[in-house]
């Protein structure tokens, strides 16, 4: 075939197609049309692919021309599907698809759930004098949980931990790995990788084998706190928590500290403040007591500085620890723990 012969071919291909173009209707025949003509086995695809046979002189002028018609081609049918698409909406605007009078539906509005909120705030007292955020793992070694808390392997101590396990069991035949039951085991992690001074509070969940009832959850919140420097003594530790009772409940409050056991403090203690409800009369909340326990806290325990390679001769400290949903619901007079995770938005929407 002469070059002339080609180029009149292609402008003939381009004509038959423009004139088939003109009739295709909707969406579909225009997408029959682009098959036929410039799809993989298209009229004019099949010329561009036998340029390559042509003589090199040949090879110029036809090229240009078969490109021209393609680009041609394109832009007819760019225009003809835009063209198909709108009178596409056109049409089912007009049968009623969208009726734009209905009104929407309400997104509904998150917000932070009672824990979250009592979380941030206690963290937000301990912050402002100078304390730093920190969290660690839920699933937890025995090692931080308890052994580096003085609290070794039989020690009865673990008896009112009595927690879930993970089913790991190491070379020795020991469960090494459970679901931490308290915020205390990051004290270690943070002394292990800091020196003095360290002054942290550490947010987060914790969990028990526990049957549940209005005081109990086998799964809650704790923040932990640790401050340990050089000439820490207990009145820091009395200072401090009294200082948090001011600002999360108030200046009225009293406070009262006596002495309780726990292994990884010496001295330790139970941290209360006045019934807020009968200001110390003795109530139903208080349970007759005039006082409301929320920590327990103390005074860091020589074996435990020691276990992290601090010298107790150099070092002193004092630690707490507060169960969260405790505190939400004597700010906010809640009756029953479970509330906080049954999801129910009646209870939820109230914070
Ligand atoms: N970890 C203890 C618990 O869950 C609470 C506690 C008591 C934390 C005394 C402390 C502390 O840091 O010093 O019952």
């Amino acid at each position: 075939m002469s070059q002339q012969s080609h180029i009149s071919d292609i402008e003939q291909i381009e004509s038959s197609a423009l004139r088939e173009l003109d009739a295709a209707g909707g969406l579909d025949e225009l997408e029959q049309w682009r098959i036929a003509y410039l799809g993989r086995r298209g009229r004019l695809t099949q010329v561009l692919r036998r340029l390559g046979g042509l003589a090199p002189e040949e090879r110029g002028r036809v090229g240009a021309a078969a490109n021209r018609a393609k680009a041609a081609l394109e832009q007819q049918l760019a225009e003809r599907e835009r063209s198909a698409r709108k009178s596409q909406i056109d049409a089912s605007l007009a049968e009623g698809a969208i009726d734009v009078t209905l009104p929407g539906w309400p997104s509904p509005a998150g917000g932070l759930h009672p824990t979250t909120q009592t979380i941030r705030e206690i963290c937000d007292a301990f912050v402002s004098m100078g304390f730093e955020v920190m969290e660690g793992p839920e699933v937890e070694w025995d090692r931080y949980n308890f052994e580096m808390l003085n609290i070794p392997k039989h020690h009865p101590a673990r008896d009112s931990f009595n927690t879930l396990w993970i089913d790991y069991t190491d070379s020795d035949g020991e469960r090494p790995m459970l679901l931490r039951t308290h915020t205390s085991p990051m004290q270690a992690r943070v002394m292990e990788n800091r020196r003095p001074p360290v002054r942290v509070v550490v947010p987060g969940k914790c969990y028990r084998y526990e049957a549940t009832d209005p005081t109990h959850e086998w799964h809650f919140s704790q923040v932990e706190g640790l401050a340990v420097d050089r000439g820490i003594t207990m009145s820091d530790l009395k200072g401090t928590l009294q200082e948090f009772v001011r600002r999360v409940f108030g200046p009225e409050r009293r406070v009262r500290f006596r002495c309780d056991y726990f292994p990884f403090v010496e001295p330790g203690v139970d941290w209360a403040i006045d019934c807020f409800a009968c200001a110390g009369e003795g109530c139903r909340i208080c349970s007759d007591s005039g006082w409301i326990e929320i920590a327990g806290a103390g005074m860091v325990h020589p074996n435990v500085l020691k276990g992290v390679g601090y010298d107790p001769a150099v070092y002193t400290g004092f630690a707490f620890g507060m169960g969260v949903e405790r505190v939400a619901m004597l700010k906010h007079g809640i009756e029953d723990v479970r509330l906080f995770y049954a999801n129910d938005l009646r209870f939820l929407r109230q914070f």
